[in-house]
């Protein structure tokens, strides 16, 4: 598609004005100024006017927060508390936390108005691998604790998939499971005799958190989000087919 007519599409302007803004080097395409309003873009292309991204109507927002201790992952909070969704700026558009994570975990949670995605990047069948780094308390960790997390621990609603799991320090391990169980992690490494300490999200799927600071957020670039939204159907590619 031409660039005016992506500008006009994004409801910048009309197609006229859109070419104008354009013609006064206001406008950038994947980090460069472009003059010319018939400029090729399509869906992955990066525009910014005025150093905004804009996107076309029709295109989902998929936003990544670092969410700090204190904050909670539900759209609204009964109890007043700060919510994931007053900390990402969203202009019109209404974004929903995709999961959850427990007030007191820090790190990454997506953003989106693209509920299919979302379902997708959630539900179990997916396979979507979350990632945490947890502080545990308890002696330093084993190597028996950490079989026992790799072959799934009983918690007290059924057995827990096996979790990939590595010892970082002898206090912190990181741990990487498919499933999305309330405090999954933390009653899997209670079983384990390690009561975490602290607990931070550090990826989902193949996107990593980063160096994105506490409390900051921001639009995945279209890399990342390309690679995130493929990780869903590789996941369920792998699976043998069922008999
Ligand atoms: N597991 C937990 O125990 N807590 C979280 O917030 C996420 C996963």
């Amino acid at each position: 598609m031409r660039l005016g007519k992506y500008l006009a599409h994004a409801g910048v302007a009309s197609r006229r004005h859109s070419e104008d803004v354009v013609r006064a080097g206001r406008v950038a395409v994947d980090g460069d100024v472009v003059l010319d309003p018939a400029t090729p873009v399509d869906e992955h292309s990066n525009v910014e006017v005025d150093g905004r991204l804009v996107r076309p109507q029709g295109r989902h927002a998929v936003v990544m927060l670092h969410k700090p201790k204190g904050v909670v992952s539900t759209a609204q909070d009964t109890h007043g508390r700060p919510t994931v969704v007053d900390l990402v700026e969203a202009g019109e558009r209404r974004l929903y936390p995709v999961g959850r994570l427990d007030a007191d975990t820090t790190g990454l949670i997506l953003l989106t108005d693209d509920g299919e995605l979302a379902e997708r990047l959630t539900h179990p069948r997916y396979e979507v691998p979350k990632t945490y780094v947890a502080k545990v308390g308890g002696p330093p960790v084993h190597d028996k604790a950490l079989r026992r997390l790799r072959q799934g621990v009983e918690l007290d609603d059924g057995p827990t998939l096996p979790a990939k799991v590595r010892r970082l320090t002898p206090h912190a391990i990181e741990l990487q499971i498919t499933e999305g169980r309330k405090r999954q992690v933390r009653r899997m490494c209670e079983e384990v005799g390690h009561p975490v300490q602290e607990l931070q999200r550090v990826a989902i799927g193949p996107l990593r958190l980063g160096r994105l600071k506490v409390g900051d957020s921001r639009e995945l670039t279209p890399d990342e989000e390309r690679a995130l939204r493929a990780a869903p159907k590789a996941q369920r590619r792998r699976r043998p087919p069922a008999r």
